[in-house]
């Protein structure tokens, strides 16, 4: 069983999405999965141009020549796929959205209605990859993921790959940073850690993941307060005298 991140970070490996991609890889490799993460930061991904030629010239096959080819391969190779992505402007990274993009040659041109009145294209292939779903977000508390979600719920409608798993981590920050965020919440951040490991095993050995796991996983780190007040205080630090305009 193949897992795979595709990482839309722009930090790559020192991502906060790595930190949390590599605990949920090492759950699934420890039910025996084999794992790859791929930094979207480090391919040559070109931009979708929009010509449509996946359609309708070189059906389900993009002109354009750069990684993407492999990385699609990868992907309809993996038996569950991450997507992994920070928070930037209340959505996904530009990373990660251009990289979905160029996903179109495996739909189908014609549109199709939902029950629900919303539309999708058909799949191309016969076998997608289940999916799963990795955000973290700079600023703590409970609504910076409501564009993601809301993204999701469409995605989920629109794709034929079941959604296995959806992580949202607010307090990104306090996950890799040498700020002050210590004592209790290096309990939590360990706790959190593990249930991301318990989620990836878990998904490998029963093809699910509990309940019980995913709120786990999204247990408060730290107080929403106390987060805001030690990262203004980092900040405060860091600020250098900047020259008149
Ligand atoms: C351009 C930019 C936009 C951002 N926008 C948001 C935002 O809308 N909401 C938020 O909570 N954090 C925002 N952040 C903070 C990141 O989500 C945060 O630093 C995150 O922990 C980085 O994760 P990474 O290490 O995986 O890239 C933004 C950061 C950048 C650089």
């Amino acid at each position: 069983m193949q897992v795979t991140v595709f990482n839309g970070s722009p930090r790559g490996p020192k991502s906060n999405s790595h930190l949390i991609a590599k605990a949920l890889l090492e759950g699934a490799r420890q039910a025996g999965a084999q794992t790859e993460e791929v930094f979207l930061i480090q391919q040559n991904i070109k931009h979708c141009r929009g010509c449509f030629s996946c359609w309708g010239n070189t059906p389900g096959i993009c002109i354009i020549k750069d990684d993407m080819a492999a990385l699609m391969d990868l992907y309809l190779e993996s038996d569950y796929v991450g997507m992994a992505t920070p928070v930037y402007g209340m959505l996904m990274t530009g990373l990660l959205k251009n990289f979905t993009d160029r996903f179109l040659p495996l739909a189908t041109p014609h549109i199709r209605k939902n029950e629900d009145g919303s539309f999708y294209h058909q799949g191309r292939v016969k076998h997608f990859p289940r999916q799963f779903f990795v955000a973290n977000s700079g600023f703590p508390g409970a609504h910076n993921f409501d564009l993601l979600k809301a993204y999701y719920e469409m995605a989920k409608k629109a794709g034929e790959s079941p959604i296995v798993l959806e992580v949202y981590r607010n307090c990104g920050e306090a996950l890799q940073d040498p700020r002050g965020y210590d004592g209790p919440i290096r309990e939590k951040i360990d706790q959190f850690y593990h249930a991301l490991k318990k989620a990836g095993s878990e998904m490998v050995a029963k093809g699910r993941v509990s309940e019980d796991t995913v709120k786990e996983i999204h247990i408060e780190l730290m107080d929403d307060e106390a987060y805001m007040a030690e990262a203004n205080r980092y900040w405060d630090g860091q600020i250098q005298e900047t020259k008149d305009q």
